[in-house]
């Protein structure tokens, strides 16, 4: 491994920024009917200033008739009516501005809405002009053996992809006979990147939305973007059945260093894409985001999320610490010398790390500030998502009617059709686990009914933890998760080490401690992270020498610590993060 040196760093905003994740729908209602929206955001904006933030990343605020809560765009120059206006929007940048905070738009530029213009003429006839923004296939007639789902005379789809939220990935168009491919809801049509004029219509919209002064975008599962030659060629329909085949497809290169060329090239952006699939090589991963590659910033992956996860929606899996270790290790030094990494545990797509990866019962607090450790002192750009820094936890929704997200409700909905399953509570507590809405609860600003979070009825329940776990109670509370993760988001500011140092992984077959060693010239720091509710005893391998050295406990979340770092007792979900020099 080579160490990096102090003078050689590569600087970037983006590599010293913490990133803050709004959810708008769930983070403040500002009129009361029950959504949050911008006006909302704006009233918060000295709170995301006093915690420390440098960025926010906001998830999609467009016109859209809400399938999939904004991911399904229905015209990508308005605001949501929900939302606010625009004048409200362009307000929030300047808020955002004044305070020195950055704005990163979400780009969902994968699939549109089925009520997108460009939809609404692709479906009315073979011949016009917007017909190949999307991707139209005639059905197969070859239908033996197939008992899925059909079109007219028994015709199949083109082929047997399955949707990313269930279901066949193609609906038939009674219009035009033919029948057009969705990888997520039927309700959000797949562009058709090959189309030139599909990249001029989206490149010109990014174009728009930085002329109006954004600093960067968060790009929608980018990397699904080009299709299968199968596919993407209008060959004869398939009986391909792997969706795989459309992740890192054979144009995607081209098409985002494209999109680099002609949009972000020469601006000083943040770019983060979504590259949705397991096991991506560092040789792919460098293609994206390397000194040569197509010109992103950083991306991110899903391996540690799949970790824990069965193959049903609601099957949830055993995870353990080497396997987590190994996946954020692979990363560390796969990234160390090209390209940057992104950091999170959780965010609207997923369920709230401290229930997830911690305790959300006795070790709460001191859980999730380990993990807030852990997030903001490897080697990477931290993202939080809101609610994080109060240490919010999952939700037990009870009935099928609480939860809100077609990603939850389509596989249970016709698992329950199908015979698979008999009752919700048989799914009960894997939805507990793994369902998107565990996220997506309101932001608990107080201990009101309603989390403070509006006045009216809120679109998804609050949690009822919001009693305990709130905005009001952790500011006035020293101890809280707020306060550690204020300190943790100055802390990066005052020592590059945290940025930029080489990370350095110990104990690698250690099932309690994640333990790994930072080093940036003469500084190092030692970060120890005991993840389980036991006292477990730590020892320094030999190889670390800290003899003669001033040590010095920068961070730990039970106050204070001994400074003999050679061997020392953790207690429970301690963290510490000793500065050695
Ligand atoms: C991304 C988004 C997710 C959305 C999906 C389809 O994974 O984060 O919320 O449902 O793409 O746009």
């Amino acid at each position: 491994m080579t160490s990096h040196a102090e003078d050689e760093i590569d600087r970037a905003w983006w590599k010293e920024a913490v990133v803050y994740q709004i959810y708008p729908r769930s983070f403040n209602d500002s009129d009361g009917d029950g959504v949050g929206d911008i006006p909302g955001i704006i009233e918060k904006l000295d709170y995301l200033a006093d915690l420390g933030v440098d960025v926010v990343w906001l998830n999609p605020v467009y016109e859209s008739p809400n399938a999939d809560n904004g991911y399904d765009i229905a015209d990508y120059r308005a605001i949501m009516d929900e939302f606010g206006t625009m004048a409200d929007w362009e307000e929030l940048l300047a808020g955002l501005h004044e305070r020195d905070i950055k704005l990163i738009m979400d780009l969902v530029v994968n699939h549109t809405s089925d009520e997108h213009e460009w939809f609404r003429r692709s479906r009315e006839s073979k011949e016009n002009e917007y017909r190949d923004y999307y991707v139209w296939r005639r059905g197969r007639t070859d239908v033996d053996g197939w008992t899925g789902h059909k079109g007219p005379e028994g015709e199949a789809p083109p082929n047997e992809w399955e949707s990313f939220f269930g279901g066949p990935a193609w609906e038939y168009d009674e219009r035009t006979g033919e029948w057009y491919l969705h990888l997520f809801d039927v309700k959000q049509p797949d562009l058709n990147w090959e189309n030139p004029d599909v990249r001029d219509d989206v490149f010109e919209m990014m174009e728009w939305w930085l002329e109006k002064g954004i600093d960067g975008f968060r790009m929608d599962v980018i990397n699904l973007v080009s299709k299968p030659p199968s596919v993407a060629a209008n060959d004869p329909p398939t009986n391909e059945s792997d969706l795989g085949a459309t992740i890192d497809g054979p144009r995607i290169h081209e098409y985002v260093r494209e999109m680099n060329d002609r949009v972000l090239a020469g601006r000083d952006l943040l770019t983060v894409g979504e590259m949705i699939g397991s096991g991506m090589s560092m040789e792919e991963a460098t293609a994206y985001v390397g000194e040569d590659g197509d010109g992103l910033s950083m991306l991110f992956h899903f391996e540690h999320v799949l970790l824990d996860r069965g193959e049903r929606f609601w099957d949830v899996a055993d995870w353990n610490l080497t396997d987590l270790k190994g996946v954020f290790s692979k990363w560390q030094y796969g990234l160390s010398d090209d390209g940057w990494n992104s950091l999170y545990l959780n965010n609207h797509d997923q369920p709230r790390m401290v229930s997830r990866f911690g305790d959300d019962g006795e070790y709460r607090r001191e859980s999730a500030k380990l993990l807030g450790t852990l997030l903001h002192t490897l080697r990477g750009t931290p993202y939080v998502y809101q609610g994080e820094e109060l240490g919010m936890t999952n939700c037990r929704f009870e009935s099928l009617d609480e939860y809100r997200d077609v990603e939850t409700l389509n596989p249970v909905r016709s698992a329950l059709d199908g015979g698979e399953i008999e009752s919700f509570e048989e799914v009960k507590e894997g939805l507990w686990a793994n369902s998107r809405d565990n996220a997506r609860t309101p932001m608990q600003w107080t201990d009101g009914e309603r989390a403070g979070f509006t006045d009216g009825e809120p679109w998804i329940k609050a949690n009822p933890n919001c009693r305990e776990i709130n905005v009001e109670a952790a500011r006035a509370d020293e101890d809280s998760v707020w306060h550690y993760y204020r300190d943790l988001i100055d802390l990066r500011k005052e020592h590059d080490v945290i940025v930029y140092g080489d990370y350095d992984l110990l104990l690698p077959e250690h099932e309690e401690i994640w333990a790994y060693v930072r080093t940036l010239g003469d500084e190092r720091l030692l970060v120890t992270l005991n993840f389980s509710g036991e006292e477990t005893p730590f020892e320094l391998p030999d190889r670390i020498d800290v003899d003669g050295a001033t040590v010095e406990l920068l961070v730990g979340n039970y106050g204070d610590a001994e400074t003999n770092v050679e061997s020392f007792v953790l207690r429970p979900w301690e963290a510490r993060v000793y500065r050695v020099t």
